[in-house]
């Protein structure tokens, strides 16, 4: 498979890295012309979106960027699965890794009850581990992301052990080296987070095994999954309903915030057996 973006220090490739310095090399390897025969080809709206899309893309990518140098981690970039030592069978139905924006997290974050003192939150495909990392602002029994990139995970334990803010609420973070079909869920009660980590059939294996796992021991559990691009909320959504074991509460639609790549489309379930039993 091709690369675009540059290989950074940890030896993973960024498709976000260099996306200007990218055009700049296509305007001076076929001219100055190109742009107007771009638009002579595609249309004036089609290009319209299309510079559209990458500028909001760079202005995320430099937030995101600055968030980074701000905490002393690194979460930033969009990183290929194709060159990364993956753990499991699934590494063709993985998604590449783009971590959720701060503004996206804490606007999900406002649909959720405020005691989750009791509850463990799990990010399934965890990525750089910056999601795990805005969680800990809240106060949750402990933290746990699951991901099944070597690379990744060896940055995102970096990220964990460097990362200090006095606003945090939960120490208790760490990353499980593995395929999510494969993991066993802690007998807590649950926030279990998805932000389009993969395809609909590894996604059914985890919904399976955490839907046995409620069954086997009852105890509260939400549910958020969030998609930006391959329109993944429309498979998820149905998916999670079907289970039988969880409703869907009303939650805002997410705003178009400036940190994020593209806007999430997200959904909240809930399953609690106290209310199911009254
Ligand atoms: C879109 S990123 C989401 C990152 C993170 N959850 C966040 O919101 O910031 C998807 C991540 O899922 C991981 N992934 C994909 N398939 C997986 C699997 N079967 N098991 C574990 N991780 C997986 C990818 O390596 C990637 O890091």
């Amino acid at each position: 498979m091709a690369m675009t973006g540059r290989q950074d220090r940890q030896g993973v490739y960024d498709r976000s890295s260099g996306r200007l310095g990218r055009a700049l090399a296509v305007l001076r390897e076929r001219g100055p012309m190109e742009p107007f025969r771009l638009v002579r080809q595609h249309g004036l709206r089609e290009s319209a979106r299309f510079v559209g899309r990458n500028v909001r893309h760079m202005i995320a990518d430099r937030l995101a960027r600055r968030w980074d140098r701000a905490h002393g981690v690194d979460t930033a970039g969009s990183i290929q699965l194709a060159m990364l030592d993956v753990v499991g069978p699934n590494r063709d139905k993985g998604n590449e890794c783009v971590c959720t924006s701060p503004k996206s997290f804490g606007f999900i974050m406002k649909n959720l009850p405020r005691d989750l003192s009791d509850a463990t939150f799990i990010d399934i495909g965890s990525g750089k581990s910056r999601t795990l990392l805005l969680a800990s602002h809240y106060p949750f029994k402990a933290i746990v992301g699951v991901e099944f990139a070597r690379e990744l995970v060896a940055i995102a334990r970096r990220n964990i052990a460097a990362y200090r803010s006095p606003s945090q609420m939960c120490r208790t973070l760490f990353v499980v080296e593995g395929d999510a079909a494969a993991y066993a869920f802690p007998d807590t009660p649950l926030v279990v987070y998805f932000y389009n980590p993969f395809s609909k059939d590894v996604f059914d294996t985890v919904l399976d095994n955490l839907v046995a796992s409620l069954r086997e021991t009852p105890r509260r559990c939400f549910v958020v999954y969030g998609s930006s691009s391959h329109q993944a909320i429309d498979w998820a959504r149905p998916a999670i309903r079907a289970s039988g074991m969880f409703e869907e509460l009303a939650v805002p639609r997410m705003p178009g915030f400036f940190d994020a790549v593209r806007r999430i489309d997200y959904a909240v379930f809930r399953f609690d057996p106290a209310s199911r039993s009254a």
